[in-house]
């Protein structure tokens, strides 16, 4: 893809399905990456995986945050100052519970991880960009933003909230060459959707007219062409990668 080479790309939750896949995408493109992931990068394996590709080491950087925390947005800020053209915001957790049994505990943690934090890491990037006159922000929201879900009343607010807050920032930012986009994937094959029972996974795929689950390399995809030149009029978008789910 045109202009991802030498790029300086974050990506939050990178040791997840579609992060791990994100970041090997990006490093292929001659990227260099900034990752976050609340896990310890021993228990990711992520060291050994990129840093098998050949001279790929160099271009990587792992820090271990929680960006739930005001603490982990402020070392995943600092560690910006060093330089940040793309911002992915895309680590994302689940609590489900049907409405009634929500708790305030299940609706805290996923409105801190998947809204808050991304808002405050958006601010943090979106400044330095603004000082740079360009950038990329993008997005992780959800096919489930668009429809609602059964038993994710608090994931489907935030992944609304991240559209709204993603096409509102295209507005702010525009004039400043930031562009800001959102990635809504469907059911994708990842450690989030292993833990949906089969049957109700092989129901999501079928209601699909391309009637089959998505890979990670797939979000990948999207995350990288938006982060592209070849995306370079595109801002305040949202992109659906689900197999047709919704149309
Ligand atoms: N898998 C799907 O079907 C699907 C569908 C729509 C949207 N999404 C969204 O895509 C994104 C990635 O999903 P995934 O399926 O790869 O999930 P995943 O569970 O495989 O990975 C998420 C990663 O985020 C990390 N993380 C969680 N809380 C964190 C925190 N406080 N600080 C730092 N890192 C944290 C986790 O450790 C994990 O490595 C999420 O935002 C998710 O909501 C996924």
């Amino acid at each position: 893809m045109r202009g991802i080479s030498g790029k300086r790309v974050v990506i939050t939750g990178a040791a997840g399905g579609i992060g791990r896949a994100t970041a090997k995408r990006f490093l292929d493109e001659g990227a260099r990456l900034l990752l976050c992931d609340v896990r310890p990068l021993p228990d990711t394996g992520l060291d050994r995986e990129l840093h098998a590709e050949s001279g790929a080491g160099a271009r990587v950087r792992y820090l271990q945050a929680d960006i739930a925390t005001q603490a982990g947005v402020d070392a995943l800020a600092a560690a910006m100052d060093e330089g940040v053209d793309v911002l992915i915001n895309n680590a994302g957790i689940t609590r489900d519970a049907s409405f009634g049994k929500l708790s305030d505990e299940q609706w805290d943690q996923v409105v801190a991880v998947n809204l808050t934090a991304v808002f405050r890491l958006s601010q943090a990037a979106g400044l330095r960009m603004k000082a740079n006159k360009r950038g990329v922000i993008l997005n992780a929201a959800s096919v489930v933003a668009h429809n609602g879900n059964f038993g994710q009343s608090n994931y489907v607010a935030t992944k609304a909230g991240v559209i709204g807050l993603t096409k509102t920032l295209a507005r702010e930012l525009g004039r400043s060459g930031v562009r800001v986009n959102a990635v809504a994937p469907g059911f994708i094959e990842t450690p989030m959707t292993a833990a949906v029972p089969a049957t109700v996974l092989a129901g999501m795929a079928e209601k699909a007219p391309l009637a089959r689950l998505g890979k990670p390399e797939e979000i990948a995809a999207a995350y990288c062409f938006l982060a592209s030149d070849d995306a370079s009029f595109i801002t305040g978008a949202v992109l659906n990668v689900d197999g047709g789910l919704v149309v």
